[in-house]
């Protein structure tokens, strides 16, 4: 994320003019502002253990890189903004570190990229003018040991080089760094690499003043008169982080650029902030993270690129406590340090979706009223025949003992025996669908199988977990489903 500023992104596609479009794949932020950061050894084992296939570092550690040595994972280094100033000094600094933090590592850890900088125009603009030195003088060291073909560079770039990003199809980067920016882009097309965008619709929702709604926020279906369109294209936008992605491309092409693909080098949403900071909450960081994984992984691009998919690197696997600024910028993690996971997620590959699922889910709205939600109990467990008894006190699904856990328990008990009868899944506004399993340690919901092929993550609050290596491990198989809901069908064929 912004490291230095808000909003950010990407990932790198083979995408090519040559190539069969390639799959597109989930990736997470290590970032290492953590005060009680685990062993490189143990970091490795914990993605492994959730199968995650590309991590991006800010840095080039040593430790980490030898540890990512022979995991199959594929790495992207970063060059601080510190760096970015020595480094585009000389190409004697850019060869040493070439040598020192890729070449030494290569062919064991597979590093494929260099991020240089992060958010550089916008963070460090001094250093804009040497940025685009760097890139060059890193790439003439790579291929001078032969490693161009293998590992690409490029810069991660904030959203607010796009002063106005909707409707994307008017989208133009900020004039005042069109020097910079075409430079950028013209080394991305000369050397074949791709755009890194940082993209953060957390703060396009929070600093919108209400603009936009939640729910396009967060890749919920959106009623059909509130539809997200752009007048020129007259394209729908079911979320904001196709937005951000499009607005992203139609700037690229103001540049009079094409066939540059964009990878989106950060984005996620914060599950904990200050008081100020109401969004940042748990309910909204898993749907979140988990629309999004389910959003990435359905290959499918923006409307404006409907065949480039949109590989995306989640920030970030830990809190970072230590950093500067809200509560809410020290609280993007997915992951303890313990290795439990923060909130249910399911980090999977695109390998593994099936268009065949059958795993949909009704929970409450974390976000909901809540007497609205115990009058949404009280009728599921009444009336509408639910089975509430798991939810009772002493029960395996009474903890944690939240009104938003129970209301989900009971919707979707009462959805999973009713939907086949025309049983519906709003309770007055305060439900949705999911295609992610809720289920937790011993509490699974109805409509769950243990027989699934995907991997869930379970709430380290909620789950027992069995300690492996010296981590606790929460890895639980549950069915995780990556069903497009039929609302959401049925909004696209408006
Ligand atoms: C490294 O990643 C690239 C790009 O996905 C892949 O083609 C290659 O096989 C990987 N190399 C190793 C040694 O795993
Ligand atoms: C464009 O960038 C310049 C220089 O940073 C800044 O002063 C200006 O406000 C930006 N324009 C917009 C519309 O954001
Ligand atoms: C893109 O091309 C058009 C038409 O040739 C030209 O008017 C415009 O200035 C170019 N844009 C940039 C940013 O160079
Ligand atoms: C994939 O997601 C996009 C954006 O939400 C949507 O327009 C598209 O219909 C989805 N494709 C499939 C096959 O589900
Ligand atoms: C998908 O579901 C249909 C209908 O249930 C079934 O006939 C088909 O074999 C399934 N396809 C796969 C790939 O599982
Ligand atoms: C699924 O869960 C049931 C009941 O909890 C258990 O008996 C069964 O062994 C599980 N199956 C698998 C494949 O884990
Ligand atoms: C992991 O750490 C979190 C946060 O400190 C804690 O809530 C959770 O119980 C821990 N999990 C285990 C298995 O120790």
């Amino acid at each position: 994320m912004m490291r230095e500023k808000w909003i950010g992104g990407v990932l790198l596609l083979l995408v090519g003019i040559f190539t069969d479009v390639q799959g597109a794949f989930i990736g997470i932020n290590i970032g290492t502002d953590v005060s009680d950061l685990p062993s490189e050894t143990d970091t490795v084992a914990l993605l492994k253990a959730h199968q995650i296939t590309h991590v991006r570092l800010y840095n080039a550690d040593a430790h980490m890189l030898k540890a990512l040595s022979n995991s199959g994972i594929e790495v992207m280094v970063g060059i601080t903004n510190e760096e970015v100033l020595s480094v585009g000094e000389s190409s004697s600094a850019a060869a040493a570190w070439i040598n020192k933090n890729v070449a030494a590592y290569l062919p064991s850890t597979n590093i494929t990229a260099i991020a240089v900088g992060s958010e550089v125009i916008t963070s460090i603009p001094h250093a804009a003018p040497v940025l685009v030195d760097a890139m060059n003088y890193l790439h003439k060291a790579l291929v001078a040991s032969n490693l161009n073909f293998q590992v690409k560079v490029s810069t991660p770039q904030s959203m607010d080089i796009i002063p106005k990003p909707f409707p994307p199809s008017t989208a133009t980067f900020n004039y005042s760094w069109g020097p910079t920016i075409y430079r950028i882009l013209q080394f991305i097309k000369n050397t074949n690499s791709y755009y890194m965008l940082n993209a953060y619709p957390y703060y396009g929702y929070t600093s919108g003043d209400g603009i936009f709604p939640l729910d396009y926020a967060l890749f919920r279906p959106l009623p059909s008169v509130k539809q997200i369109v752009d007048p020129n294209t007259v394209f729908h936008y079911n979320s904001m982080f196709d937005a951000m992605v499009d607005a992203t491309y139609y700037s690229i092409e103001d540049f009079n650029f094409s066939g540059i693909s964009v990878v989106v080098t950060e984005t996620g949403w914060p599950w904990f902030g200050g008081s100020k900071e109401p969004d940042a909450n748990t309910g909204n960081a898993q749907t979140y993270t988990n629309n999004l994984i389910r959003r990435v992984l359905n290959d499918s691009g923006p409307p404006s690129q409907p065949k480039l998919p949109i590989s995306t690197y989640i920030y970030e696997l830990f809190n970072e406590d230590k950093r500067p600024g809200p509560v809410s910028e020290k609280n993007w993690g997915v992951m303890y340090t313990n290795g439990s996971a923060v909130y249910p997620l399911s980090l999977s590959d695109s390998s593994q979706i099936t268009g065949n699922s059958s795993g949909v889910f009704c929970t409450a709205k974390a976000n909901a009223d809540p007497d609205k939600l115990q009058d949404g109990i009280n009728w599921a467990c009444g009336q509408g025949g639910a089975n509430c008894t798991p939810i009772q006190r002493g029960q395996r699904c009474y903890l944690p003992d939240t009104i938003v856990n129970h209301a989900s328990y009971a919707y979707n008990d009462y959805y999973q025996k009713m939907k086949s009868a025309g049983g519906t899944c709003d309770f007055d506004d305060t439900a949705t669908i999911s295609a992610v399993d809720p289920s937790y340690g011993a509490c699974k919901f109805s409509g769950s199988s243990n027989s699934s092929k995907f991997t869930g993550l379970t709430p380290a609050s909620v789950a027992p977990s069995t300690a492996v290596g010296g981590w606790s491990s929460n890895l639980q198989v549950s069915n995780l489903q990556y069903l497009i809901p039929a609302a959401f069908l049925a909004l696209l064929l408006l």
